[in-house]
């Protein structure tokens, strides 16, 4: 600032001064004027439009994705970039020192000019943060993937649902259809004795809310673990619900189940000549008979069926379970009833499923998929079906 400078604005500062506006009650009373109106803004806010609620905060459900407001969605976004274990870098060392920074600006940027044209370093500064706040925002909303549904509505949805959860939790021991029988292939119920759960008796006397508590706590004494997360289970709420409307749907034969519903998960006839594929049928046929022991933590040779690969691959006898066109494969053997014997003469393999066989068509869709190889999409499939007609 040179001389002529500060002496114009010297001189405009003492105008000001003598002029006078007093901080009480002439400041004092414009902000209370402000905030009285902003005041009266948040309550007409608050009755007329309200807050949007989420849904109810249900301590079981474990897919639930927190999200912050808008206005700190860039701090979610930044937190991204700081790896776990340093965490406290990244939501308290450097916000800190972004806000320590903003105290000491002043002292950094002593210009006294005001016309933002002549403060270029402030400026700068400002428009790096504000920026960088914006990018972060959007980045966040764009790589943040929505909340998962929080409920599942239709019957045809809660009862795939429940299909599924029943054929990967409840049929290693209560088998496919309920029916029960004697166990086998399972750690610590070998030979027990399970009546039918499907049974009319069963359904006839026995309500939703009972179905859903014993699958919730089990029958400890009898063997049957809980499966509710409240009792050390893997299920939610909606998850048990689900599970029990499929029960009801599927044996009850009062309850009628809408058309549609019924066809989710059924396995597809073979229409002639045509090959099956991983796809369409032994993936759920394998979910149907083979997952709820056929998955990690099992009893099960190590042999995974949650996947293409998983089947072809994985298990202590890998290289026999599954071998191309040929109806000499360890798998098709055991589906058939028989097992597999080792060069003593024990059994190292029991028939499988180890409590019943599946039904003859079933096990004729392995047999006619290994012959041709075992492929895994329809189009795969569809291919070696034409094949074989020319
Ligand atoms: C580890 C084996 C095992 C698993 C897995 C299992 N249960 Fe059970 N369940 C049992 C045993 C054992 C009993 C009691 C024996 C009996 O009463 O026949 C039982 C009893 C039941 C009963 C009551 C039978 C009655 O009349 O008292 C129902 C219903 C039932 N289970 C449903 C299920 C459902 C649904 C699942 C899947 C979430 C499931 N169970 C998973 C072993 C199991
Ligand atoms: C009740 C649990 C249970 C069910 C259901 C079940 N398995 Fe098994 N599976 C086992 C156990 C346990 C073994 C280990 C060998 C044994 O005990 O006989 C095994 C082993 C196998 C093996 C040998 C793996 C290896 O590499 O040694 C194959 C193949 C197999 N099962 C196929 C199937 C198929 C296909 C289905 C469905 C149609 C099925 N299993 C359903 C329990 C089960």
């Amino acid at each position: 600032m040179n001389e002529e400078q500060k002496k114009a604005y010297h001189h405009k500062y003492d105008q000001a001064k003598q002029k006078g506006v007093k901080f009480w009650p002439d400041i004092i009373y414009k902000d209370l004027l402000v905030s009285f109106a902003l005041f009266i803004l948040l309550i007409g806010l608050a009755t007329f439009v309200g807050v949007a609620f989420e849904p109810k905060a249900d301590p079981s459900d474990s897919t639930y994705v927190p999200r912050p407001e808008w206005y700190f969605l860039f701090l979610f976004e930044f937190l991204k970039f700081v790896p776990g274990k340093i965490e406290w870098v990244g939501t308290f060392v450097i916000p800190v020192l972004g806000i320590l920074a903003l105290f000491a600006l002043p002292f950094i940027d002593r210009n006294p000019l005001r016309h933002w044209k002549n403060r270029l370093t402030g400026i700068s500064i400002m428009g790096v943060i504000v920026l960088g706040m914006v990018g972060l925002t959007i980045r966040s909303i764009l790589t943040t993937p929505k909340t998962e549904e929080a409920t599942i509505s239709t019957i045809q949805d809660k009862y795939a649902l429940g299909g599924d959860l029943y054929s990967l939790h409840c049929v290693e021991c209560h088998g496919p259809d309920g029916e029960g029988g004697i166990i086998a292939g399972v750690e610590g119920l070998e030979g027990v004795e399970l009546k039918s759960i499907s049974s009319r008796d069963e359904m006839y006397t026995r309500s939703d809310e009972t179905l859903y508590s014993i699958v919730d706590y089990g029958q400890q004494d009898l063997g049957m673990p809980p499966f509710g997360l409240a009792y050390g289970g893997e299920l939610k709420k909606s998850e048990m619900e689900a599970m029990v409307l499929y029960l009801r749907y599927t044996w009850d034969d009062r309850a009628e189940l809408p058309a549609d519903a019924a066809s989710a998960g059924a396995i597809p006839a073979l229409g002639a000549d045509e090959v099956p594929s991983y796809e369409v049928h032994i993936s759920r046929l394998a979910k149907r008979y083979c997952i709820s022991c056929h998955r990690p933590d099992k009893e099960n040779n190590n042999y995974l069926m949650g996947s293409y690969q998983e089947i072809l691959t994985t298990g202590d006898n890998a290289e026999s379970n599954l071998i191309a066109g040929d109806l000499g494969s360890y798998l098709i053997q055991i589906i058939n009833g028989g097992s597999i014997l080792d060069e003593n003469g024990e059994e190292i393999i029991q028939q499988m499923p180890p409590t019943k066989l599946m039904k003859e068509e079933y096990i004729h869709l392995f047999e006619v998929w290994v012959l041709n190889g075992m492929p895994e999409t329809v189009a795969e499939a569809e291919a070696l079906s034409t094949e074989v007609q020319e």
